[in-house]
């Protein structure tokens, strides 16, 4: 199945398409990791990405965030090729890897500081903006407090706060609710809302979550062993396979019953 999806009314133009690939694929041997997506994403807007482990998510993610070479096709960036323009996609990207790295001996605001750094902020600005988001995401008073010191979820917080601190105009998350409470998801969930709206900061959302994508996702692609089956509003996926919500409407596209019977083949 495959829900065509078309902006009517004002009309796209080009300008207003943060990302556009063209058949971009990619093999790791024989392994086909991305085959031939075709996507397009307007600026300003949060688009989720949805599939099975090993489906090819991370792997879109970082060749469009110029981390990985694709094998063949071609994309743009904020109006940068991926081939040849992969410093300057950096410099207006944010990117939340799936499995960051954290410099342990550092303080958040130290290592927050040190991203500002190197993103061009310093000073005065830079300081209110990391005590803001601190302060947001419920880490004031463990601020000066090392890294090394905070639990998975504190560190998740630091690493969303370190994604969107210089403000990118678009904004790749691998995950980004792993590790988090319910509070801190919603609390991150309203942060891509305010920021799509208010500052059109473009999100491209990998998650497993579906109810996090149905409220957050203007767009859903459903990526299955690199192949993009699906692809528009999450509640016209829903209605086209007759779901009631989203994880029904997911696991009816890309199948998941569990089979009873073979839960303890291991042991026979
Ligand atoms: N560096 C690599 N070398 C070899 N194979 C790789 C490499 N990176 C990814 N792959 C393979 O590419 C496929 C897609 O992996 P990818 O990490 O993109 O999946 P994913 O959709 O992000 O999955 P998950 O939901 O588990 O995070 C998998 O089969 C994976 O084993
Ligand atoms: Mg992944």
């Amino acid at each position: 199945m495959y829900v065509e999806w078309r902006v009517v009314g004002r009309g796209i133009m080009s300008e207003s398409i943060d990302i556009r690939t063209e058949k971009l694929s990619k093999h790791f041997g024989n392994i086909r990791a991305l085959v031939d997506l075709d996507l397009e994403v307007r600026r300003g807007s949060t688009f989720g990405f949805l599939g099975p482990n090993g489906a090819g998510k991370t792997t879109t993610v970082r060749i469009l965030s110029g981390l990985l070479r694709a094998t063949s096709g071609d994309a743009t960036v904020c109006g940068y090729n991926i081939h040849k323009q992969r410093d300057e996609i950096k410099t207006v990207t944010g990117l939340l890897p799936e499995a960051p790295g954290l410099y342990s001996k550092l303080s958040a605001v130290e290592f927050l500081e040190f991203i500002g750094a190197l993103n061009d902020l310093a000073g005065e600005m830079v300081r209110k903006r990391i005590d803001r988001l601190l302060d947001l995401l419920g880490l004031e008073g463990r601020q000066d407090d090392l890294l090394e010191s905070y639990s998975s979820g504190m560190k998740q917080k630091v690493l969303v706060a370190s994604t969107v601190l210089h403000e990118p105009r678009l904004v790749f998350l691998d995950e980004p609710t792993s590790r988090l409470d319910p509070a801190a998801s919603a609390l991150v969930k309203e942060l891509i809302l305010v920021m799509a709206k208010e500052v059109e900061t473009t999100f491209f959302i990998c998650t497993h979550m579906t109810d996090f994508a149905e409220d957050v996702c203007e767009i859903i692609g459903i990526l299955n062993e690199g192949v993009l089956t699906t692809l528009g509003p999450p509640s016209t996926i829903v209605d086209n396979v007759g779901a009631r919500d989203l994880e029904e409407a997911y696991l009816k596209i890309v199948g998941g019953e569990v089979d009873r019977t073979k839960l303890l083949a291991w042991r026979k």
